[in-house]
């Protein structure tokens, strides 16, 4: 791979061992797979934040770096909301985990909004390289908003960050980017059915670059949930809305290869996974009007967003439902072992392996549904 003069003088150490370190792991990444050269990134976002997932180890992976990031810099939701933990059920010790690993990101210069929809905060421009790590995420950017992203694992992504630059392969590479299969949906489509269709879709078409031919065209917030259960089935980063090309395969799916949702008696229902943007959160509390919460009902945002739309968390919570920052089903300990319901294809995905939780999945009103009447 060309690196140029100051690559090298980084690759040297001569901006300190953190640095060298971080150049390193670009270097490496970038002789696998084949890059020429790395590519400057507007924005990186880094997963591996939860106490839950990281533990000791990646505490103490964290305390030997000093530095700071050169490109604005996001994180993934961690273990709990920052506030609400006692709410959730987090434990002491948890806590101080959690918060000791943010302050180490924080330490590097890094904004520790916790969130898997970055691009609520700052949104990348089309045709910019970024290095971000949450993989629904990674599907927004390079499929809603046309930038570059491969899906980086942390440490990856904390290396762009520091560098300020990433290895040009995969998905920074136009030749990357041509769909290979059409996905034929001749029948109408709303709301939680996109996260059920990516759920679907992902297990079919793993890891290629689907286009879609959709009677309506879905909004921001359904291609969102689109995405999100396409890449937790197949980790598929980038997909079309729309025809691009003319793919030689093309998938014709009817209404009942949809047939995933099911109902069940949860010990709890849980909506915001990718969290919710304000017109979810609008939808919610349209849907919880007039109603009362018996049973508990966890909807998940980013800060970001929760303090742009108090009025509307306002009439949420005075149902009864809780509305949370910082975190997420997933990611908390707050929801494992447990008897799920979601709106969320990918959290449909993730409740069983990641939280070892029964899950069924419903539509955003099934689930409300089902919480308003225990
Ligand atoms: Fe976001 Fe957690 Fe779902 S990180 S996409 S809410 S699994």
């Amino acid at each position: 791979m060309h690196l140029n003069r100051n690559d090298e003088d980084i690759l040297a150490g001569e901006l300190g061992a953190v640095k060298q370190k971080a150049m390193e792991i670009l270097v490496a990444l970038g002789d696998i797979y084949g890059a020429e050269r790395l590519v400057p990134i507007e924005s990186a976002q880094i997963a591996g934040v939860s106490y839950k997932t990281i533990g000791d180890a990646g505490l103490e992976y964290l305390t030997d770096l000093t530095g700071s990031v050169t490109v604005p810099t996001m994180l993934n939701p961690m273990g709990m909301d920052r506030y609400k933990w006692r709410q959730m059920g987090i434990d002491e010790l948890f806590v101080e985990k959690q918060l000791a690993i943010i302050r180490k990101y924080e330490m590097l210069g890094i904004d520790a909004q916790c969130t898997c929809t970055p691009y609520y905060v700052n949104a990348p421009r089309k045709g910019s390289h970024l290095s971000w790590s949450e993989s629904s995420a990674v599907s927004y950017a390079n499929s809603v908003l046309g930038a570059r992203t491969n899906r980086e694992g942390g440490p990856s992504a904390l290396a762009a960050a520091l560098v300020g630059k990433t290895p040009e392969y995969g998905y920074h590479l136009d030749k990357n980017r041509v769909p290979d299969i059409t996905i034929k949906t001749d029948f109408p489509l709303q709301g939680a059915d996109f996260g059920a269709l990516g759920y679907v879709v992902g297990k079919i078409v793993h890891s290629r670059v689907p286009q879609f031919s959709f009677v309506t065209q879905p909004n921001d917030d359904e291609l969102k949930a689109l995405g999100a259960g396409m890449a937790a089935t197949g980790a598929v980063a980038l997909y079309y809305s729309e025809r691009r090309a003319k793919p030689s395969e093309t998938l014709e799916l009817s209404r009942s290869d949809l047939d995933i949702y099911s109902s069940s008696e949860p010990d709890a229902v849980v909506l915001g996974c990718p969290h919710c943007s304000r017109s979810e959160l609008t939808e919610i509390a349209r849907l919880l009007d007039g109603h009362t919460v018996k049973r508990p009902l966890w909807i998940c945002t980013s800060r970001f967003v929760a303090d742009r739309c108090r009025s509307l968390i306002t009439r949420i919570e005075e149902t009864g439902a809780n509305v949370i920052c910082d975190t997420c089903m997933i990611v908390s300990p707050a929801f494992e072992k447990r008897r799920l319901m979601v709106n969320s294809g990918k959290a449909l995905e993730y409740g069983p392996s990641l939280c070892n939780s029964h899950t069924v999945m419903g539509t955003t009103a099934d689930c409300i549904n089902i919480a308003c009447n225990a």
